[in-house]
This record gives C-alpha cells, structure tokens and sequence, in this order.
C-alpha cells in the first residue's frame, strides 16, 4: 500500500461508516448475495475497511479478511466485539499485493471499493486468483466512471494520493486475467459496478 494512502485511510477510519457505508449498503448486499458462499466453505476478502460488509455472510461461513490499515482494521474488530456477525470472521492486516496464503484454499473471493485504490490493480487479482481454487467465484464492486473524460483522468494522481483510486476498464481488467464474467450490472447511490467472475474450472 502506498504510504499516502495509508495516512488517508487513517483520517477516514473514524468517519467512515457515517460518510461512505449508506452509499455501499446495497452493493455490500449484492455481492454477498452474489457470492453465494454456503455454511462450510471458505471465502477470502480483500480491502475489508471497517468490516462493514461482513454481516451480510451467513453463519457457518469461514471468512478471512484483510487489509493494510490498522485504522480500519480497529474499527472493523470493534464490528466484531459488537456482535451482529454471523460468519466465522479472522482479520488480517496484509497487502493484498502479496497474500500470505497457500494456493487454492479459498472458496470464493470478493473485493469492494478496493480493487481502484491498490497500487496494482492486476497484481492484487492475479493473487486472489492464486489463493481461489478452480472454479470459484471472484466477486468486485467498484465505483465507476463511464468513459472517464480527460478532465477526469487528469485528476486521478489527486485521487490516488486521497486513497479514493484511480479509473480504468476494470471489465477489460478482468477478462485480461482469465476470469470468465457471468453477469455485470450497476449498483449503489454511487455508481458502482458489480462484476462477477467465476476462475476457469
Ligand atoms: C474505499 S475502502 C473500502 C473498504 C470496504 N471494502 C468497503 O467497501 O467499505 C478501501 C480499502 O482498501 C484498503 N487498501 C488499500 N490498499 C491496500 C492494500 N495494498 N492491501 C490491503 N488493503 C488495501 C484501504 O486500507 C481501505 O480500507
């Protein structure tokens, strides 16, 4: 994770769940949903933030969640302590450029509002790949910018400075990788794209 990026996750931390969270509400939602991960099976999520997404997992769901901030990952355990959470949630703090897991152990994977804000976008996938077996499900939502203009491309070193990511095609992205894409549609109050995958069997 780039330093900058982690001091902005830092000041976003506290207020995050007030600023961002209602505008991700339903994209959280249908990835979940989308994921379809069942009692038993283990599912591998990147960029977790706050956590706010974790209640929507059923019980009996074995979710390994990370990410670099240790701000974030101090308000998404203070989540958990609550109560509220059905899965069987373990937090990591990790880059998700280099993820400390064997080959094939999870289920399924999912990445929200992160996959823009990594430093390399193809790295970060080509590792959730490595750590899903065959024929799992990779699931992302992201914000999403029509054709972004030049105005809009000119602004994206600010944007990645303030940890809010950069645009690019992330459709193209993911079949560059090999994913196979099985449906693509538009959620949230900010227009975000929820694009599920499935890894080659
Ligand atoms: C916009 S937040 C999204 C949080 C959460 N997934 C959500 O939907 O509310 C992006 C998150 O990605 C994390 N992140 C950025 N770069 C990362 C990296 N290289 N490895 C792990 N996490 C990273 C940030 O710390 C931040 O918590």
């Amino acid at each position: 994770m780039r330093k900058d990026t982690n001091t902005a996750y830092k000041i976003y931390a506290p207020v995050y769940d007030r600023v961002f969270a209602p505008s991700f509400a339903e994209g959280h939602t249908r990835m979940v949903e989308a994921l379809d991960a069942q009692p038993g099976e283990r599912v591998l999520e990147v960029g977790v933030g706050t956590g706010i997404s974790l209640r929507h997992y059923v019980a009996g769901v074995r979710v390994d969640a990370l990410d670099f901030s240790a701000a974030m990952l101090k308000k998404a355990q203070k989540r958990l302590d609550k109560g509220g959470v059905a899965a069987e949630v373990t937090l990591h703090q990790m880059d998700a450029h280099k993820l400390e897991f064997a080959d094939d152990i999870f289920d399924h994977a999912v990445v929200a509002h992160a996959i823009a804000v990594v430093a390399e976008p193809e790295v970060v996938l080509r590792e959730m790949m490595r750590v899903t077996r065959p024929g799992g499900r990779l699931v992302v939502v992201n914000h999403y910018k029509e054709e972004p203009g030049r105005l809009s491309r000119a602004w994206d070193p600010l944007r990645r400075r303030m940890g809010l990511g950069k645009h690019f095609d992330l459709l193209e992205l993911l079949q560059e990788c090999g994913l196979q894409v099985v449906s693509d549609d538009i959620v949230n109050r900010i227009k975000s794209r929820l694009i599920v995958t499935r890894l080659p069997a």
